[in-house]
């Protein structure tokens, strides 16, 4: 019988996270403050964020050692397990061997703790006493109340509205773990209001929300802002998932032809492939996929620009694939995935074609959800599911070329609290979003006017 499960032991558990800064072959550009057009530096951002994580962000060191007391959290669900999905291969017939790497076992179920549990350590040990972060789908509102009950702060999470209401358990998950969660846009803050009025019905974006995270987190000196993806800090934690995997790999006696992640902002797609890119840059021949929705096609069919990370224009200017900060992307189902921009770092990997990129309709994407439910047992996420119909592309790709290829995806996440995802899909009333080239265009004047990058 051939093995199903690679598990690694609590001792192999990375001790360090992986900066691909560092192997890129063009750095990525400078983040630049929209006032003076200069790169942002340590003190523009020490309002907002704790220094060491300000450090991260800009470091060129290869590696950056993970403090102890955040390997002993990791403990609680981490080496996470990876598969060979030996029945999901016989059920398509395909000839290629499909790995993948199961996120959805940490108690919030997805990747998002890998780097909640370090910026809750971080902000706690210089002395913050409360986190504001917004969250699209639930995942990472619950991913950092978690780790902010664990490490005594408290925890206010602005919640993109439409997830709001279509998952209303991941908010009483939140508040188990002892945060407060208010829907976005909000009452409790200047954008939030602003919004309201302009937008009485809303659906909210992850730009309008990070908006209100970051003017919350801005005006009171208890409180840091929270980010659960797109900063170079973020995709740093999360490269513990793709060193197991790497480890795991080896195990199994493997190593990928292709390395598939969905992309949001980008961290669990980072995560999985960014030491598998420090092989590829060193020379070995790996086929990046980053899957995106169509209904928000930010690397299929964004622009590589300047722009600003939410909606109110309060970060700086961040250079990346982005669709323009006042895009609201259609109330798919998959809420983490509803961001206009892309993280910096796979925005010029991108660029520089180390990544290559595809965008799915939701219907396509849930067939494959359902399909990997019922073979592999495992109940995906709705993000985590363009992941799986990226790898059975691929699969059918390689089919067609007549190859027997590998290919490893991650599996970012569970979808137990997004069984009415499901529910609309069985009924017959999910709706795939042409979104028009009209509207890219219109979406995109939001940019004109901003600094070019080189
Ligand atoms: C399960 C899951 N996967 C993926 C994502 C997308 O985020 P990122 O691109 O940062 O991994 C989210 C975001 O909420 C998520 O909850």
């Amino acid at each position: 019988m051939e093995r199903t499960k690679f598990l690694l032991d609590e001792s192999q558990l990375p001790r360090r996270w992986y900066n691909v800064r560092a192997d890129m072959p063009n750095p990525a550009q400078p983040v630049l403050h929209p006032g003076t057009g200069e790169p942002v530096g340590p003190d523009d951002l020490a309002p907002l964020f704790p220094m060491e994580l300000i450090l991260q962000e800009v470091s060129e060191e290869p590696e950056v050692a993970i403090p102890d007391e955040i390997l002993e959290l990791y403990t609680l669900w981490r080496p996470t397990p990876l598969y060979r999905a030996h029945r999901l291969e016989r059920a398509v017939g395909t000839r290629a061997r499909i790995f993948y790497k199961y996120e959805g076992v940490s108690p919030p179920g997805s990747h998002k703790p890998n780097t909640a549990v370090a910026q809750a350590f971080y902000n706690k040990r210089e002395g913050r006493t409360r986190l504001a972060t917004e969250t699209g789908a639930g995942q990472w509102g619950s991913a950092l109340a978690f780790a902010c009950k664990l490490l005594g702060l408290e925890c206010k999470v602005y919640m993109v509205r439409i997830s709001y209401d279509q998952k209303p358990f991941r908010r009483s998950l939140i508040e188990t773990w002892g945060a407060t969660v208010v829907a976005s846009p909000s009452e409790d803050t200047q954008c939030g209001r602003a919004t309201l009025e302009a937008y009485p019905d809303s659906p909210g974006s992850l730009g309008i929300a990070i908006s209100e995270a970051v003017e919350d987190a801005a005006g009171r000196d208890d409180t840091a802002y929270s980010l659960g993806s797109v900063l170079n800090h973020v995709l740093l934690h999360q490269t513990v998932i793709g060193q197991e995997a790497l480890a795991q790999m080896e195990l199994a006696g493997a190593f990928p032809d292709v390395v598939v992640g969905c992309v949001g902002g980008g961290s669990n797609f980072a995560g999985l492939a960014f030491p598998f890119l420090r092989e590829k840059i060193a020379g070995r021949e790996i086929d990046v996929l980053a899957c995106e929705p169509a209904a928000c096609p930010t690397l299929t069919r964004g622009l590589f620009a300047y722009d600003f990370g939410d909606t109110s224009k309060l970060t700086p200017l961040v250079p990346m694939h982005t669709l323009g900060h006042d895009f609201v992307p259609a109330p798919i189902h998959a809420g983490g995935l509803r961001y206009h921009g892309v993280a910096p770092l796979i925005s010029q990997l991108v660029r520089d074609e180390l990544i290559r990129a595809e965008a799915y309709v939701q219907n396509d994407v849930f067939a494959s959800a359902v399909l990997f439910a019922g073979t592999e047992g495992i109940v995906p996420a709705p993000e985590s599911a363009h992941a799986i119909h990226g790898a059975l592309e691929a699969a059918r790709q390689a089919d067609d070329a007549g190859e027997q290829r590998t290919i490893l995806f991650n599996l970012s996440g569970h979808g137990h609290f997004d069984m009415a995802a499901y529910d609309s899909y069985f009924a017959g009333t999910l709706v795939d979003i042409a979104l028009d080239e009209d509207e890219v265009e219109r979406a995109l004047r939001a940019i004109e006017g901003l600094p070019t990058p080189a």
